[in-house]
């Protein structure tokens, strides 16, 4: 199967920044152990928008980039945990905002890991021959699903857009996905009535997995969370190193999704490589879920610290639980 090329990127962060220090007035915390802990030192947190508008303008800025014209998109997948609504799904805003006429509309929740799926859903697609443009929108607004009283969530997460156009091209690119669905409930966030039971757990009023179940908000054990990226990371990057031929040195980058600055520290160990291959952005923008790898990526392209032809290897993990590696030439 040929590979994909990134033809243009764009990232979009609100305007509104809050500190560290924003959390110490709410939840008995303090910068120190969140930067030590976490690596994160602010992130931009969303006012006006809304988690389309910000695909929107990520979409923008990567149509803008890609040069292409929103009328020659085939397909748009949309990955987000935080979607604005059950329904109509935020491809299909985001395809009547650009005017993308053409495109057909596909959602991807596949949590932190959304971004890397949908890149390997876009080069299945493209394979096909008979879709040649694929716009990748992945936009999160954690800071609705936040529980501001949970010292041990509330300052990990921040909101934020990336997108990117990608077309065929017969380029070194290889993928590796998986799933645990046993660990579903490490992390998880519900937009239901609590009394719907949590899959495989027995009924219990307010309850899910003998936690409290708050309608709309994240809920995780960050310590087995933890421990299953610091293994899925390096895992999944060194099969995709495998299949496309290459060691794992032969990399010029790695863009891990950005959750904890020690999970990526200790990844980066595991695979034997320097931190200064890896592109970290925590400390400006905490955990933006899928959006984190495209934001980077933009940032990185941007900034000329990513060129033509450079190898990179990507990896995402998060609720589900998911994860999920690609390795390309850019
Ligand atoms: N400020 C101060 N103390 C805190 C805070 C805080 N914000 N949060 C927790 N603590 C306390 C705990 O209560 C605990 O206190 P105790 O020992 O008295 O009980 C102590 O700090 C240590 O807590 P740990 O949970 O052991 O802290 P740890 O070092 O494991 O860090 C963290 C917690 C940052 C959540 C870490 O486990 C982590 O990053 N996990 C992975 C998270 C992740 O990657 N999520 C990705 C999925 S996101 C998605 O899919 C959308």
């Amino acid at each position: 199967m040929t590979g994909i090329r990134i033809c243009g990127t764009g990232s979009y962060l609100p305007d509104h920044v809050v500190e560290n220090e924003a959390f110490t007035r709410i939840v008995e915390t303090s910068d120190e152990w969140i930067r030590t802990r976490t690596g994160i030192s602010r992130r931009h947190i969303a006012e006006q928008d809304t988690c389309w508008s910000m695909g929107v303008k990520a979409a923008q800025r990567a149509i803008e980039a890609a040069g292409v014209r929103p009328e020659e998109i085939d397909l748009i997948l949309f990955t987000t945990v935080t979607a604005d609504y059950l329904s109509p799904s935020m491809s299909c805003i985001v395809q009547g905002e650009i005017g993308a006429v053409h495109a057909s509309c596909i959602d991807i929740a596949c949590a932190c890991a959304g971004y890397v799926y949908a890149l390997d859903m876009a080069r299945r697609y493209l394979a096909c021959g008979d879709i040649h443009t694929v716009l990748i929108v992945s936009s999160e607004m954690l800071s609705r699903a936040t529980d501001f009283s949970d010292r041990s969530t509330c300052v990990l997460f921040g909101d934020g857009a990336g997108a990117c156009v990608v077309r065929a091209e017969d380029v070194l690119f290889a993928t590796d996905l998986g799933a645990d669905g046993t660990g579903a409930h490490f992390m998880f966030g519900r937009h239901r009535r609590p009394e719907i039971p949590f899959a495989g757990q027995p009924a219990a009023e307010n309850q899910i997995c003998g936690i409290p179940a708050q309608d709309g908000t994240f809920y995780m054990d960050g310590k087995a969370v933890y421990k299953f990226a610091t293994a899925a990371m390096p895992d999944t990057l060194r099969r995709c190193c495998d299949k496309a031929g290459i060691g794992l040195s032969d990399l010029d980058w790695v863009v891990p999704h950005q959750a904890n600055i020690r999970i990526i520290q200790t990844a980066m160990k595991k695979l034997g490589l320097p931190m200064e291959k890896a592109w970290v952005n925590i400390h400006e923008t905490a955990n933006t879920s899928s959006a984190s790898i495209p934001i980077a990526l933009d940032e990185m392209i941007r900034a000329g610290r990513l060129t033509r032809g450079q190898k990179v290897g990507v990896a995402g993990f998060g609720a589900g639980l998911v994860y999920a590696g690609a390795v390309f030439s850019y």
